[in-house]
């Protein structure tokens, strides 16, 4: 179960009247959203395709030992947030996944290099343009490790490539070698494309795909709050609160959020407008940023992701641990509260698959609604693509 509360620590800081006229118009953004091109993550997955992803990764658990994934961006950071949420802290028994490709550091790659040496390994490069620059840096450096390695015919069986349907230089390497792909749809964004191949291969070798795709479309009755969601932020952004802080009270959420730095940042960061998302993790985070947030300068809001259970009892002076854990959540935002800072709340019954799906879907829905409300074009980002035009110079291709 999922419940909001957006109202509660925020309302004082807009008028119910400016609430009430911007909510009013939610049809008319359901109604472009829908009539947008690049919504391709609100219609069902085609059944042959989870298929599929269940038949390789099926495959790969009884062929190989690890799975490297190499992306970044929106080619990495949906399944990463995901698994991060639900392996283990320590002694974790899930089918081992490497995550690389999101750093130019020659220590990582080096070390990662000396780990693979003797493993059994499998690649799956992830990347919707086929020319992401960390992406194609890490692949080759791997790719040249399995060269070293195994013959072409092998290497064959230890590439997959999850990238565009047509066009691209991954496209034509993996036609050209014969790799496995899979396709990351043309009206499906790379923030948004948490219910594609791209997310969902990495995610079958240890969770229920059914679980993630039913969770997932089960987000769709989230349509009213995800657009108060984003009214509500809209609001107070016209009230300078210029950047949004997600607080977690558990370290595992920390990816989580910064899959959720990638959606609203590049779907509002434009036109000189947008809310800069941030996160802090509780209470660690308290004892270095939370006297800025408490007393210094105003630009903040915050949103609270709140457990309400967990599956983990310790007890302490007969209390449940997760309790105290809340009730200092709790605590927390009305002091921010006090001291000026709105707080907005979104609580689930427990951190667990059905909950986690639907909150995408549900965080996927505000920020498009909100990429709207700030008068941006949610799906592109232009943004990137000057850096990257910039390396290209740079580098000389
Ligand atoms: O949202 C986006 O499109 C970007 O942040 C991309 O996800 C990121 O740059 C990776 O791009 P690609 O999948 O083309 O390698």
């Amino acid at each position: 179960m999922l419940k909001f509360d957006f109202k509660t620590y925020a309302k004082n800081f807009y008028l119910t009247e400016e609430y009430n006229y911007l909510y009013a118009k939610k049809d008319a953004y359901i109604k472009m959203l829908k009539e947008n091109s690049m919504t391709g993550w609100m219609r069902p997955i085609e059944r042959e395709v989870v298929e599929d992803i269940k038949e390789t990764a099926n495959q790969i658990k009884k062929d190989f030992d690890c799975l490297v994934v190499i992306g970044i961006g929106g080619s990495f950071l949906g399944s990463y947030a995901f698994h991060s949420l639900f392996k283990q802290y320590f002694n974790d028994h899930s089918f081992e996944v490497i995550y690389a490709g999101t750093t130019l550091s020659s220590k990582y790659l080096d070390e990662l290099l000396s780990y693979l040496r003797n493993k059994n390994f499998c690649i799956n490069v992830i990347s919707k343009s086929g020319t992401t620059m960390e992406t194609t840096i890490t692949y080759k450096v791997l790719k040249d490790l399995l060269k070293r390695k195994y013959s072409k015919e092998e290497i064959q069986r230890r590439i997959i490539i999850t990238t565009d349907k047509e066009k691209g230089a991954l496209h034509d390497e993996a036609k050209e070698e014969g790799y496995k792909t899979f396709e990351i749809p043309n009206d499906i964004g790379g923030r948004y494309s948490f219910m594609t191949p791209a997310h969902l291969l990495p995610l079958a070798l240890n969770y229920d795909l059914e679980e993630i795709v039913d969770g997932y479309y089960d987000g769709k009755r989230l349509v009213d709050v995800a657009f108060e969601y984003a009214v509500t932020r809209r609001l107070l952004f016209s009230r300078r609160k210029y950047v949004e802080n997600y607080c977690v009270y558990e370290e595992n959420m920390l990816p989580f959020t910064e899959w959720l730095k990638q959606l609203f940042g590049e779907t509002e960061g434009k036109n000189g407008v947008g809310i800069y998302p941030t996160s802090s993790l509780h209470t660690r985070d308290l004892h270095s940023l939370g006297q800025f947030v408490q007393e210094g300068n105003k630009i903040l809001f915050e949103t609270f992701i709140k457990v309400a259970n967990s599956d983990n009892y310790i007890d302490y002076k007969g209390k449940d641990l997760q309790e105290i854990n809340n009730i200092v959540l709790d605590s927390v935002a009305r002091a921010h509260f006090k001291g000026g800072v709105p707080c907005l709340e979104i609580e689930m019954s427990e951190c667990n698959i059905e909950n986690i799906t639907a909150l995408i879907y549900f965080f996927m829905l505000s920020a498009a609604f909100s990429g709207f409300l700030f008068g941006a074009n949610p799906f592109d980002q232009p943004g990137v693509e000057v850096y990257k035009q910039e390396v290209r110079e740079s580098l000389g291709k």
